[in-house]
């Protein structure tokens, strides 16, 4: 990491996102192949859901393998060499072990070494808050390239016997390089929101292989490895805190939704993403949906959509974009750039 501070006198930066990246295993589990593990039909799942398939990566494969094929594809998509890095920083609630950290991990295969490493837990919202931490890091010009990874491996923490979770998610990572561009620049985020309601904590989370219940006989017999969630308060608290956070970020910058080309939301649920276009009165067509195809990864989600939209022309040169996302903890946030 540089330790140069820009001068407080000078404009500030914009973070600007240089290059995207995705990568996504293989293997494909369709309904059809859910339905011969549990008690549910194709049917159930796409209505309730708007999910046709995940990807599921192979028993050897850990996050920071997925992490690191969705951080090369970003570097070259950037043309930005990995010694280049200041900074990695791997959002996941999926690491490869409680410590040394995934960053570190993704930075020892791509041979970032120049790059401060670290992890950061914010659930399906964590993409987002590593984005703004690294804003805020190239905005003081503390470092000039980051590389941001959202990746999971929700197969590994997935109750494969919980009909009413083990639906809905899936495996694979999303990468972009965050660089320092002008302060006056067209390009670059304008402005983020985040937020965080520790109340509703037990609401949605994995009990157990942390300090509170560290993994025994009892906490593996009680399955208290897996992912738990109240289905139905976490859907009612998405909605809202999406909606509030679209609406906070647009006037945070001085626009309206009038002003938005396209909305990249975290992708748990269609019928969450109908909810906020009816609470917002934005048309669906301007939310980039692709979770038919991938399910919930968690802080995967925004840059696998991202990195589609990109390459699909969905996001072009000269919009304005807008990023939501909801997740345990609670945790939210929002994100508008001129792409
Ligand atoms: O990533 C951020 C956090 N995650 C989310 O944002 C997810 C938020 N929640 C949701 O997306 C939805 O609540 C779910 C998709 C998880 C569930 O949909 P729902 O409409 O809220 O269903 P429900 O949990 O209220 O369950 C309705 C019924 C229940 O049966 P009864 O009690 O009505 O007889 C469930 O037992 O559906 C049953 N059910 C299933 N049936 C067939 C639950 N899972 C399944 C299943 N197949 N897989």
């Amino acid at each position: 990491m540089k330790d140069a501070i820009a001068h407080p006198a000078q404009p500030m930066p914009r973070a600007v996102i240089a290059g995207v990246g995705a990568y996504t295993p293989e293997q494909v589990l369709t309904n059809a192949d859910l339905e011969k593990l549990v008690n549910t039909t194709d049917e159930w799942i796409v209505s309730r859901s708007g999910i046709h398939e995940r990807h599921i990566a192979g028993e050897k494969v850990a996050t920071s393998d997925l992490s690191v094929e969705a951080a090369r594809r970003a570097l070259a998509a950037a043309g930005v060499a990995a010694a280049a890095v200041d900074m990695i920083i791997v959002a996941t609630v999926t690491p490869d072990m409680p410590f040394p950290n995934t960053a570190c991990l993704v930075q020892r295969k791509i041979g970032a070494v120049n790059a401060t490493c670290f992890d950061l837990e914010a659930a399906c919202t964590g993409f987002l808050f590593a984005m703004e931490t690294a804003r805020q890091y190239i905005r003081t010009g503390a470092i000039r390239t980051a590389l941001i990874i959202g990746a999971e491996k929700l197969s590994s923490v997935t109750d494969w016997q919980d009909r009413a979770t083990c639906v809905l998610f899936g495996d694979g990572a999303g990468a972009v390089v965050l660089q320092a561009g002008a302060a006056d620049g067209a390009r670059g985020i304008v402005n983020t929101v985040t937020g965080s309601d520790g109340s509703l904590a037990d609401l949605l989370q994995i009990p157990a292989g942390g300090s509170r219940l560290p993994a025994s006989h009892a906490t593996v017999d009680g399955r208290l490895h897996y992912m738990k969630m109240n289905g139905r308060e976490v859907f009612k608290h998405a909605v809202r805190s999406m909606s509030d956070a679209v609406l906070r970020v647009l006037a945070g910058a001085g626009l309206t939704l009038a002003d938005v080309d396209i909305i990249v939301p975290h992708q748990a649920n269609l019928r969450i993403i109908h909810a906020i276009s009816d609470k917002l009165g934005v048309p669906l067509e301007k939310f980039f949906v692709n979770l038919d195809r991938y399910g919930n990864m968690s802080a995967a989600s925004i840059p696998v959509a991202l990195e589609e939209a990109v390459r699909t022309g969905r996001v072009h040169s000269g919009q304005t974009v807008v990023m939501v996302a909801f997740g345990g903890g609670f945790t939210w946030g929002a994100t508008v750039m001129k792409w």
